[in-house]
């Protein structure tokens, strides 16, 4: 309740141990919330703590929320999970991989499963994510980018997809959205290199919807922001439904829908 009113009132919210281990913060004004993750010193390295903190802000989103923005505190959006997770130590409370290896698989494989609920309601047809992205966005830092429905970028960003070159396969939902923005071929290029993509070829290839000056991100996104919310809601909301189901339909699949949320509208609208 106190956390709901914190939201309300548009301050600092910081719901509980899982968010403040999590090094993720949330703010809510009015239609807008804004996530930081919040560990610059540490270039915003995330923990399952952090994953946790993100699927709880997805389920405890006020309704009025239109637009959600991604961002990290620092020079770096982030430098994807904590390397402590490759050590015997591990990440205190939080195990390793050395440890999780030794477990059931199953388990692990549920345990990916929370992990991911952090990054998919990002897509949710209800909310527009843009992602703010400065500086390194590697392994799960480019994964939580490319979570988000837009990318605003600076002009020093770096992406790269390391989990190949360590061992592992990117499992925190980004695959899929990587796939359906620059194609198979060009996904295969960076994952399996490895290889960094700066500004200018992610603005190319589709991976960013627009790179500004470092200086200018937060103006870049509160412009987007703006634009976003100048628009009705509810047909948005019907709108990002289409298009997010337009890939899986045939055309005259897709030609139906619209007529049925059309119809929907219209009804809303005049009846
Ligand atoms: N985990 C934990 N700590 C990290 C970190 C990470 N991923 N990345 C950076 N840090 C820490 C550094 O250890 C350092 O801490 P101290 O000051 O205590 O020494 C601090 O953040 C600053 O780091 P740098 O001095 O290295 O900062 P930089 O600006 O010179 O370099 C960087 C930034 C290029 C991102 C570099 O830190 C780096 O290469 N980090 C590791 C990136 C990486 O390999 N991430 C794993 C991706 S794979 C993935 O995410 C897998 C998955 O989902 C399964």
């Amino acid at each position: 309740m106190a956390e709901a009113q914190a939201q309300q009132r548009g301050g600092y919210a910081d719901d509980g141990p899982a968010t403040a281990e999590g090094g993720v913060r949330l703010e809510v004004d009015g239609e807008i919330a804004t996530i930081t993750l919040a560990r610059p010193e540490k270039r915003n390295a995330q923990t399952f703590a952090t994953w946790s903190a993100l699927a709880r802000i997805g389920e405890s989103l006020p309704e009025q929320v239109r637009v959600v923005v991604v961002k990290g505190e620092g020079p770096s959006f982030s430098a994807g999970i904590d390397l402590r997770m490759f050590t015997p130590e591990g990440v205190p409370g939080q195990g390793s991989f050395g440890s999780a290896a030794k477990s059931d698989g199953a388990d692990f494989e549920q345990r990916i499963r929370q992990a991911q609920a952090g990054f998919l309601w990002l897509r949710r047809p209800e909310i527009v994510s843009i992602a703010a992205v400065q500086g390194h966005a590697i392994g799960a830092g480019f994964q939580l980018a490319l979570s988000c429905d837009l990318r605003i970028v600076a002009d020093d960003v770096s992406f790269c997809m390391k989990e190949p070159a360590l061992g592992l396969v990117p499992d925190l939902t980004g695959t899929k959205p990587l796939v359906e923005l620059v194609g198979l071929a060009k996904a295969i290029d960076i994952c399996l290199t490895a290889r960094t993509v700066h500004a200018d070829e992610a603005m190319r290839i589709g991976l960013a919807e627009r790179v500004v000056a470092g200086g200018d991100l937060d103006q870049a996104v509160r412009e987007k922001v703006a634009q976003l919310l100048s628009t009705n809601r509810d047909a948005a909301v019907a709108t990002k439904r289409l298009l997010q189901g337009a890939q899986a339909r045939t055309l005259e699949e897709q030609s139906v829908a619209e007529g049925i949320e059309q119809a929907a509208r219209i009804k809303a609208l005049f009846g």
